[in-house]
């Protein structure tokens, strides 16, 4: 059978399409659901996903609010400004760009935002949360990624899955959201031994180091299912272009299914903040829903 090429753009198009309608249903209630995009700096990359994210939360009929702060910003005015969003209670969900500049404290930041309103999963309540397999507001990234492999393979109950990385944005969730769904997961990362022949025993490689092609047809066991995280950008004499940890056309005549880089993992990640902030939205009623009473409002949905 040919290889599938997993559409990432389609996928996120169908979770984009459910958020749209049930913010609708919302509206119906009296309720925007709101997310709160905060950046600071004028660092090229972060203005476009922020340009991106605020794009599609207008998409979605969420209401956006940017906060564009200079880069000299101190860390009090940010936590000031955090505290601000934390009580207004038309602001549903609170992103603070990362990086931040190398003055602020961003774990101290991070932990300033309301567990509630933390569309990032990035709160230590969260990532606790996560890890003892509670339904809990989860990062973008790896809930995108998550969405793509029950697409592709359905039940992941007793697959082996590795995961290359360990940050704390996409490697480390991405392993407790595995765990959650029955993988044998094995983390693996820039200190490991072995590290090919670890990866070649896996029915799943998520790939998420930030090392272009890094991965190649000789890492990956025959029918594998491979999500590649990473985008680099890499010149090619007078251009550049982007490209992920794997090899795409080495890894593509060896395995089942492999994202594109772009248009795999990428416009996921924007569906799934905007998915976080309806969960958000939704956490944060008086008559407070829960994941239990609405599990399609737990993150990830693995419908
Ligand atoms: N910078 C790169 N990825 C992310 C992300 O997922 N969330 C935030 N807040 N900043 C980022």
């Amino acid at each position: 059978m040919s290889p599938k090429i997993i559409d990432g753009k389609a996928a996120a198009a169908r979770v984009l399409a459910e958020v749209k309608s049930q913010v609708q249903a919302m509206e119906t209630e009296g309720i925007t659901p709101a997310l709160a995009v905060v950046l600071v700096g004028q660092d090229p990359a972060s203005q476009v996903y922020v340009r991106n994210k605020v794009l599609r939360a207008e998409e979605c009929g969420i209401r956006s609010l940017e906060h564009k702060l200079p880069a000299e910003t101190d860390e009090s005015a940010l936590l000031a400004l955090i505290a601000q969003l934390n009580a207004d209670r038309d602001v549903h969900g609170i992103l603070v760009q990362l990086p931040l500049p190398g003055h602020i404290d961003e774990t101290r930041v991070l932990q300033a935002i309301d567990p509630l309103k933390d569309v990032d999963g990035f709160h230590a309540e969260n990532v606790g949360g996560l890890s003892q397999g509670r339904d809990v507001l989860t990062p973008c990234t790896p809930a995108g990624c998550l969405r793509l492999l029950h697409d592709t393979c359905g039940d992941l109950a007793g697959l082996h899955a590795v995961v290359i990385g360990r940050s704390n944005i996409v490697g480390k969730p991405m392993a407790a959201l595995l765990l959650k769904a029955h993988c044998t997961v094995t983390v693996v990362h820039s200190r490991s031994a072995n590290l090919k022949e670890l990866c070649r025993q896996a029915d799943i490689v998520v790939a998420a180091v930030g090392r272009p092609r890094l991965v190649d047809a000789d890492w990956l066991k025959p029918g594998a299912v491979v999500i590649d995280v990473g985008i680099n950008r890499i010149s090619e004499g007078e251009r550049s272009r982007l490209v992920g940890d794997v090899d795409f056309d080495s890894a593509l005549p060896t395995v089942s299914a492999i994202t594109p880089v772009p248009g795999g993992v990428g416009p996921m990640t924007i569906a799934f903040l905007m998915k976080n902030t309806l969960t958000a939205a939704r956490l944060q009623q008086p008559a407070s829903v829960t994941f239990a009473e609405h599990p399609e409002a737990a993150c990830p949905s693995i419908s």
